[in-house]
């Protein structure tokens, strides 16, 4: 983890619209919440998902993209809620993947439930108290680490849990992975992102747009 100063850089500029693929998008797309005319104006957003009831531009598995996107076509990775979902020992592939479909100076910014944070709120005599509401509905110790009890109970398996981060840990992943640098950022929703940058960090200041209270 690096919590130094954040990077600066530019990288040599684009000659083709740039896009940001959103991995694991559920039904929402992100770029259609930020404003016409902010820093997104001219990006393209690519949504992928595993579950076809979600709508995405993309049906796929995002732990295996070959075929589906080409190798450095996104400028921007959003991954919201998703990694831990997979099983552990499936996290260096996927994360080798996202390496994958990275463009040169390209950043993925990766935001998963806190471990850490989750341990400190636990009540033990009570998993099931609320510790939030997200627009799922409320979420409680047991639905952080295993997953959304409710949405679980409505048959949908792809939302069950299957591992967990911390900053520390996340990060130590995506340095693994082959990240350059990764810089993490609490959030509010008992989760944290992890963005990590291969390149130049050439849009440091955009993600600083994506990390924040428009996006819950
Ligand atoms: C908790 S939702 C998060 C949705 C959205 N990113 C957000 O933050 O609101 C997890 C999403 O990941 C999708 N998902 C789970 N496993 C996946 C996989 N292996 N490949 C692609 N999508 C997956 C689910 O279908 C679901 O839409």
């Amino acid at each position: 983890m690096d919590r130094a100063e954040p990077r600066t850089g530019t990288a040599a500029p684009l000659t083709r619209r740039p896009v940001l693929y959103n991995l694991g998008s559920g039904p929402r797309r992100l770029l259609s919440r930020m404003p016409k005319d902010g820093p997104f104006a001219g990006w393209s957003e690519v949504t992928v998902d595993l579950d076809p009831g979600n709508h995405p531009d993309i049906v796929a598995d995002i732990a295996d993209l070959s075929g589906a996107v080409a190798d450095g076509a996104a400028d921007l990775i959003w991954c919201s809620h998703v990694l831990e979902h997979f099983h552990d020992h499936q996290i260096p592939a996927v994360l080798a993947g996202f390496l994958r479909i990275l463009a040169p100076d390209g950043a993925a910014v990766i935001r998963v439930p806190d471990l850490a944070q989750v341990m400190r709120r636990l009540d033990e005599t009570d998993l099931e108290r609320v510790l939030y509401t997200s627009p799922a509905g409320p979420v409680s110790v047991l639905d952080v680490i295993y997953g959304h009890r409710a949405s679980v109970e409505a048959g949908n398996l792809f939302m069950a849990h299957r591992t967990g981060f911390t900053e520390v840990s996340l990060a130590r992943r995506m340095l693994e992975a082959g990240f350059e640098e990764v810089q993490t950022h609490v959030g509010d929703a008992m989760d944290f992102w992890a963005v990590g940058y291969i390149g130049s960090a050439a849009n440091l200041k955009l993600i600083g747009q994506l990390i924040g209270p428009a996006q819950k």
